[in-house]
Order: C-alpha cells, then structure tokens, then sequence
C-alpha cells in the first residue's frame, strides 16, 4: 500500500538518503533537501508547499514536493493557463533501489487524489516541468493525463492537466 506522510524527526534522515541513479541527477534540477529547504521558503514566502514522504507498505521509498501557486510567469503569458491557478509539482523521485515496481505512478495517483481534493485552495490545473531527456517520466505523465505545453526552459518542457 502507498502512503503519503508528512516529514518529520523521525523520517527526515531517511528522505534525505533517498537517491536517484547516477545518469538520472542530470535529468532532474534539484534534490530532496534543497526541495525540502525550497518548501520552507515557500510557506514563508505565503505560497502554500507540501513536501511529503513516499511510504511503500511502511517502507520509504521515495519523496515528493508540490505548491499552490499562480501560472503568471511571464513566458506563460500567451497561454489559455495564464493567471490561472495550479497545484505544481516541484519534484518527485523513487529511490533507485525501488524504481520500476510501479510506486512512482501508484504514488502519482495518490498525490493526484490529494490535489483533487484542493487541499491549499481551487485550482484549475496541475502542471509540472519534465527534462526532454526524461522518457520514463514524460510517459507516466502522458499515461496520466498530462499534456505537453510546447514551453521549454531550461530543455524541460512544461506538461499541464485540468483538474
Ligand atoms: C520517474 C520516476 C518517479 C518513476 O517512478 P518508478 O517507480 O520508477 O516508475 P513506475 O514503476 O511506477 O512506472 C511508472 C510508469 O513510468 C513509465 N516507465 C517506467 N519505466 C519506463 C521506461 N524504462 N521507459 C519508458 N517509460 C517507463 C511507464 O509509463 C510506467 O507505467 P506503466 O508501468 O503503467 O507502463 C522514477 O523513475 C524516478 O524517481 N526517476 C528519477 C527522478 C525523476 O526523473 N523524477 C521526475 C522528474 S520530472
């Protein structure tokens, strides 16, 4: 069964100690305790993050962070999204030991009930970014409803859904 918990004294160590491949760290733009420490600065900031734990029948297996905030970058400005307001997923990883056994989509899917429920306020979209290079994660995007936007920073492209 998967769970999501929230992070605390007794599991911070082990989120911290969770690692991606070594090919993979090029794919992804941040780690577990810079996410950890982004989402502090968030909720200090007033914009509503939620760094969480990934728990596989009471194992960790994994790490996930996501905000509540307003798409109104200004390379957004043109798109039907613009100024609307989204749940972003600001990073998720299963730890190497654990990946390909099917937790990354269960824990998506999990994390995708959480956000319909509109835990930090309405939203209209779900959106996230995802390196060009990163097949495994653009397809279980693309497998969960995910669209690809065209807008690509930094060579990760931003894929939407509407809640
Ligand atoms: C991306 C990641 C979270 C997926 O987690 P996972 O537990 O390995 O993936 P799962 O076993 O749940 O597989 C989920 C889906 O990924 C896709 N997938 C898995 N392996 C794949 C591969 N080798 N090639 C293409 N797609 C693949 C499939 O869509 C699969 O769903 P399916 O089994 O129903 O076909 C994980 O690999 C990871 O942490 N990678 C490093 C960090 C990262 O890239 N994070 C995403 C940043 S945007």
């Amino acid at each position: 069964m998967i769970e999501l918990k929230k992070i605390n004294g007794d599991n911070i160590d082990e989120v911290i100690a969770l690692e991606v491949g070594e090919e993979q760290k090029e794919l992804i733009e941040t780690n577990n305790l810079r996410s950890f420490a982004d989402a502090h600065m968030f909720n200090t900031d007033g914009i509503p993050a939620t760094p969480l734990a990934i728990y596989a029948d009471e194992v960790i297996v994994g790490f996930l962070m996501y905000i509540f905030d307003t798409l109104d970058y200004e390379s957004f400005e043109h798109e039907v999204f613009y100024g609307a307001k989204s749940y972003f997923i600001w990073h998720i990883m299963i730890d190497q030991s654990f990946q390909g056994k099917g937790y990354g989509k269960l824990s998506f899917e999990q994390l995708l009930r959480n956000i319909e429920s509109m835990p930090d306020g309405k939203a209209e979209y779900v959106s996230l970014f995802y390196h060009t290079s990163n097949i495994k994660a653009k397809t279980l995007y693309a497998s969960l409803g995910f669209k690809d936007t065209g807008i690509i920073q930094d060579n990760s492209m931003l894929a939407i859904k509407r809640l």
